[in-house]
Order: C-alpha cells, then structure tokens, then sequence
C-alpha cells in the first residue's frame, strides 16, 4: 500500500448516496475512484451466472478467479436490488472479502483515491486521510434507489433495503460501521453536490496546503 497516497473514505448504508457523492469529489480533486459495491456486485453476478450458491464462499471465490474485471456486465442488472441481495449474502464471507482485499488496495495511485462502501475506513484503509460516514433516512433512500433504478414497488425497495442494512451491520467480518475517525454526514433532504462540496471543505480544513481554495 503506498501510504503516500492520500484517500478519502465515504462508508454508509445502502442508497445513501455515496456513489454519487464519490464520484463528484473525485471529480473536484482529480482523484482516481473506487466503487468496492461493484467488485461485490459483480462477484454476485459471476456466481449466479455459473449457477453456484452465493453462501458458498468455495464457489464465490472460484467464480471471482474466473471474472475478467475488463470485460463489460449488464448494468442494469447488476445495479438490481436482487444481485445487491446476493452480494450482501456473499459479502458475509470471509474468505470472499480476503479474495478482494487486494483487488481494492491496487487502486490507491497518486494524486489520491476517492473509495466507498461499507468498510473503507475501517479495514481497507484504515490510515485514511479522510473517513466520512454518510447516512440518510430510509424513506429518502428508498426514494432515491426507485428513482435510478425503477421496478420495485415502494414497499418492496424499503424492505430490501432495510434487510440488506441489518445483514451488513450484522455480520461479524467487516461489519458496516463508522470507524472511530470518521466524520458522520446526513445527506438527508441535501443535494449530492452539497454534500460533496462539505467534503472538500473537510479536505482543506484538514490539510489546506495539499488541498488548495481556489
Ligand atoms: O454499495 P452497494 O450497494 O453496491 O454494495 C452491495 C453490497 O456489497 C452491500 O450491501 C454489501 O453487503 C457489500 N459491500 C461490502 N463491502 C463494501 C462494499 C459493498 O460488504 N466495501
């Protein structure tokens, strides 16, 4: 890990809005991004693809040896609440998470890593420059989830989404969690810009000289 490299971490809860938020602060600060959600979502579609159990982490991990990170997937579907169920399903394993530890630490390059998820900053880089820890009320996570990806009713989307929180702050292996330095946003009834634009803010209040005003 090249601890040069600063990161920034956004952990938080399903549809909370990291990714939007992510990727306008990676934007803002030329930084490279990661998107971890993708490499769990994408494990998932390996394994239904091959027809394997996503509880089985000997299956998940053969069929994450298997995927080829270049190629293209249907985005719609992996963006589903249904493969977001199966990836929080094989996210629960540990063997599977060790499988991708690595698979994540490789996009830490200069100038900077923007990296959300679930457990960012406590696990995956912990010497984060930056932890922030976005939460946002259900009933506007749901609301926001419907609007990217329609198809499930309002009730169903809840549901889901609540069931998928439980397991994740549930499981024994990296939990989601704030770490202990992590700064907790409410992204609840604000804009994705705004809330990435407090992120800056954060950035050059905590190191002015690297993270210059404009
Ligand atoms: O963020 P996204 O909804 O795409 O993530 C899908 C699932 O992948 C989550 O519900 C979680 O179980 C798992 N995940 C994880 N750790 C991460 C990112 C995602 O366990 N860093």
């Amino acid at each position: 890990m090249d601890e040069d490299v600063p990161v920034i971490t956004i952990d938080g809860p399903a549809a909370a809005g990291k990714g939007t938020v992510a990727r306008l602060v990676a934007g803002q600060l030329g930084f490279r991004l990661l998107d971890s959600g993708f490499l769990y979502r994408r494990a998932a579609l390996a394994t239904i693809a091959g027809g394997a159990d996503s509880g089985n982490a000997d299956d998940v991990v053969a069929a994450i040896a298997a995927i080829d990170w270049d190629a293209g997937c249907d985005e719609q579907r992996l963006r589903s609440e249904a493969v977001g169920a199966a990836a929080s399903q094989l996210a629960a394993l540990a063997p599977v998470r060790r499988e991708l530890v690595a698979v994540q630490r490789r996009f830490r390059t200069a100038p900077g890593l923007v990296a959300d998820g679930r457990d960012m900053g406590t696990v995956i880089f912990p010497d984060a420059f930056l932890k922030i820890f976005m939460v946002a009320d259900l009933a506007e996570r749901a609301r926001r989830r419907l609007r990217q990806y329609p198809g499930l009713g309002m009730d169903e989307c809840l549901a889901a989404l609540r069931e998928r929180d439980e397991a994740d702050r549930g499981r024994p292996v990296a939990p989601l969690r704030p770490a202990e330095d992590a700064v907790q946003l409410d992204s609840t009834g604000l804009d994705a810009q705004s809330v990435a634009e407090r992120i800056v803010d954060l950035c050059r209040q905590a190191d002015p000289g690297r993270f210059k005003v404009e």
